[in-house]
């Protein structure tokens, strides 16, 4: 029998793909003390499965009643769930969200919230879908034998990528296919340009080393101009092509993230993860290498997320920010050489990558590539500049014996 103690009255922002889903999870969750009381909606004249007395467009009803005691906030626009989920902080409700972008770029403000109110923010559903790295990371890999947190943190490239790769699809409708069946952003830059996988990275990097980076701080590129070529390059050689974002310790007191294309081996547990599924590598002193599998997009797997924050919240789970209390926390530092490849069409395009050293060169009339080491800041200076520009970067796993290499 359900208990009725901790009973959570849910007031939800947002009837989207995972917003539904979460619904769904719901009905079939008989040991969740939870009922959604309103859902609180942009469009009142979209046509819902649900009755439309559950139904509201008047945020207040939500903010304002004061048996509602979790705001599950799922919306898209990343200003207005801030304003939401501040408002709801605020009054005392605890808040549950799966807006990584809204949550990448409020830390310090989200953090401050909690503590002043009282109330606690979960957002285990922000990263990887239906894999619970968050809160893993927060509560066992609570110690600083941590190393390194590497993996596909966004559904939907993959998915494009699996698409492009084994069943020789082409990008857009791969990419068609990906905002069918739920799995991109209602803007799919998001996440083909790797920005979905930064947001979700700087929140695994608070998380896994204690530290708050700026999004901006950390260089990201995607796969928006991912050609034939670079693809032919790939099979040639033995690679498959990922979107992997990676938090790395460079020593004890600094760590690099970044996110790019890689050519992954057969010998990577990320070489066999396809479609919208993702997978997470976690490495640390000691035990080595751990991987964490799973569904990372779609309405049901990520309302499954979702659910399990309610069910934490249910016991007064909070995220206690550990690793910033108690450790001396790492430097974020983008001062490591990667070994990448670069395709390009003119010299112009190819005149703003300072490489240090170049291992291969191709050239012919329609287009080249080089490979080569790079330093990361070169990348993260001309970061903006590569997004305009008709050029496709993907790295190595090792430039030399490490696969980032720091300058002493
Ligand atoms: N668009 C995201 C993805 C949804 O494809 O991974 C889950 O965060």
């Amino acid at each position: 029998m359900p208990h009725t103690k901790n009973k959570q009255i849910i007031g939800l922002f947002g009837f989207g793909v995972v917003g539904e889903g979460l619904y769904h999870v719901l009905q079939h969750s008989h040991t969740t003390n939870a009922t959604v009381q309103k859902v609180c909606i942009k469009d009142p004249q979209k046509k819902r499965s649900l009755p439309s007395e559950k139904f509201t467009s008047d945020a207040g009803q939500i903010l304002d009643d004061p048996e509602i005691n979790l705001v599950v906030e799922l919306i898209n626009d990343a200003e207005e769930a801030f304003q939401i989920v501040s408002q709801a902080l605020k009054k005392g409700k605890s808040v549950v969200s799966g807006n990584k972008k809204m949550i990448a770029a409020h830390l310090p403000e989200l953090i401050e919230l909690q503590e002043q109110s009282g109330a606690a923010l979960l957002y285990d559903a922000s990263a990887c879908g239906s894999i619970p790295v968050i809160r893993n990371l927060e509560e066992y890999y609570d110690n600083d034998l941590l190393l390194s947190v590497t993996g596909i943190l966004n559904g939907s490239s993959n998915f494009v990528l699996s698409k492009i790769f084994n069943e020789n699809k082409s990008y857009p409708q791969a990419v068609k296919e990906a905002q069918q069946l739920g799995f991109a952003e209602a803007d799919p830059v998001l996440d083909m340009g790797g920005w979905d996988s930064l947001y979700k990275l700087v929140i695994l990097a608070l998380h896994g080393f204690g530290t708050l980076v700026k999004p901006s701080e950390v260089f990201i590129t995607g796969i928006s101009n991912l050609n034939a070529n670079d693809i032919r390059f790939a099979k040639e050689k033995g690679y498959r092509l990922k979107l992997v974002a990676q938090a790395t310790k460079i020593n004890g007191k600094t760590f690099n993230l970044m996110v790019m294309p890689k050519m992954t081996t057969e010998d990577e547990y990320i070489y066999n993860v396809e479609n919208e599924y993702n997978g997470v590598i976690i490495e640390g002193s000691f035990y080595e290498k751990q991987f964490m599998f799973g569904k990372g997009a779609g309405g049901l797997p990520t309302g499954s997320s979702v659910l399990s924050d309610i069910t934490a919240r249910m016991h007064g789970y909070r995220y206690e920010y550990k690793k910033r209390k108690y450790f001396s926390i790492p430097k974020h530092t983008n001062d490591v050489t990667v070994k990448v490849y670069l395709r390009f069409k003119n010299l112009l395009d190819f005149s703003h990558f300072e490489f240090e050293n170049i291992e291969e060169r191709f050239s012919s009339n329609s287009y080249n590539y080089v490979t080569g080491t790079i330093k990361l800041t070169n990348l993260l200076h001309i970061r903006k500049l590569i997004q305009t520009l008709d050029v496709f970067l993907a790295f190595f796993e090792k430039p030399g014996p490490n696969s980032l290499s720091v300058h002493r």
